[in-house]
């Protein structure tokens, strides 16, 4: 068999990618290792910055998510029982989109049904070869058969834990990354929403931001131990350290109820500065991972794609490499920047275990700063609502 393209991972890069290949006419195969219902039943962040919104209109699936997504605004910081809201669009001229990563999910896998792409589940064992070669391929087990597919390009859109990274050898992958020494306990409740917008709360029990899917699905997260049981947390014990980190009028009309999901995520950033090794390409959580403080891994997903797709349609179109040989520095370049975001409003927002009395002093110190001051506020925001790509 052959293809164009091989893409492994079916999340939101990988789809992504072979809708916007599609409608450049170039063919793609996508291999995912898991279940669709599986796929579409992982719950992850939900605010789209405003150049992930055009391409996903570019791509085609934008017409739900204008009709039910949540436009917003601004969002609040909250600390010393008072919320500071931020308002994106004064200070950043944009506004962002609450609309849950599952539902973009589910929006590509409609348009690469209706368009008739190909997209093979439950596929075990996906090896890619000669990369370095101009001939590569791809083999992958299916229904118990081995299969090969052979192409012109490997695009890793497999996630943290997938094959495409771990088959760069290990000397020529440079890798950086901090692990956080907490986690996230996350709740998705059907419940009227804390507020009508964000709200990111600073507090000495530690970090908790209120969120939303609609106006009757909240979603909720506490900062916890990064090696907490679930088990340990009833419904009622969550809702009660959340209000606790709340302020009090927020707390005391928050409607509460008991919780569809509920699960911990490790905080952790990561680059494999190394996205492309000869035919092989990396995009998306293969090549970086961010703390999910400002919702940011969707978002860098989105524009690796934006980059990647640019290079593969220029070749195909018009036989340019220069894009391809320029996609990992371009990339790169906004990885970086968000990496940086994302790191320091996790560890503005967010208690350390070894935090100083001075260190605290000077936290305060610069969460005053940043509300009181239109500059601190709008670097804010021009990070929040999105850099451009
Ligand atoms: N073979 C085939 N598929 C694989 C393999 C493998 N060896 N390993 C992992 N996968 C699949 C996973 O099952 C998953 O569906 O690759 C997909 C990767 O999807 P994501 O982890 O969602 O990564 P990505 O598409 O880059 O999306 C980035 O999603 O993970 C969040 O926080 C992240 O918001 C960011 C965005
Ligand atoms: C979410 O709604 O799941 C969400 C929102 C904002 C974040 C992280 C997660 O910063």
């Amino acid at each position: 068999m052959k293809t164009s393209v091989v893409i492994i991972g079916g999340g939101p890069s990988g789809l992504l990618l072979s809708q916007l290949l599609h409608l450049a006419g170039v063919e793609s195969v996508v291999l995912e290792r898991r279940t669709r219902d599986y796929v579409l039943s992982r719950i992850r962040a939900g605010v789209l910055e405003r150049g992930t919104q055009d391409l996903l209109d570019r791509a085609e699936v934008g017409a739900r998510m204008h009709g039910e997504g949540l436009v917003h605004d601004g969002f609040n910081l909250s600390f010393g029982d008072a919320l500071h809201r931020i308002d994106l669009a004064e200070l950043a001229d944009r506004a962002v989109m609450v609309y849950g990563q599952t539902e973009v999910t589910k929006d590509l896998y409609d348009a690469r049904d209706r368009m008739g792409g190909t997209i093979l589940h439950a596929v075990e064992d996906v090896t890619p070869y000669a990369m370095t070669t101009s001939s590569p391929f791809v083999t992958y087990r299916s229904a118990g058969a081995e299969h090969r597919l052979n192409c012109d390009f490997i695009i890793g859109c497999d996630g943290f834990h997938g094959v495409s990274r771990q088959s760069i050898p290990a000397e020529q992958r440079r890798e950086f990354s901090r692990a956080y020494p907490f986690g996230w306990l996350g709740v998705l409740s059907e419940t009227k929403p804390a507020a009508e917008e964000l709200i990111y709360a600073v507090h000495e029990d530690g970090f908790a931001l209120c969120s939303m899917r609609n106006a009757a699905l909240s979603r909720y997260y506490i900062q916890c131990a990064a090696d907490e049981d679930v088990a340990a947390w009833s419904d009622d014990r969550f809702w009660s350290a959340l209000k606790r980190r709340l302020p009090r009028e927020v707390a005391e009309a928050m409607e509460t109820g008991p919780s569809v999901k509920k699960s911990i995520a490790p905080l952790r950033s990561y680059v494999c500065e190394t996205m492309r090794y000869g035919r092989l390409l990396l995009a998306g959580d293969a090549a970086h991972i961010v703390p999910p403080t400002g919702a940011k891994g969707l978002n860098l997903a989105a524009s690796d794609i934006h980059y990647l797709s640019e290079a593969l349609i220029a070749w195909y179109r018009d036989r340019r490499a220069d894009l391809i040989d320029g996609y990992e520095a371009r990339a790169l370049a906004r990885v970086w920047k968000c990496e940086r975001f994302s790191w320091w409003m996790t560890s503005l927002l967010h208690q350390f275990p070894d935090t100083s009395p001075f260190d605290a002093r000077m936290r305060q110190a610069e969460l005053d700063y940043l509300v009181s001051s239109r500059a601190a506020m709008t670097a804010l925001a021009e990070n929040y609502v999105g850099l451009p790509y």
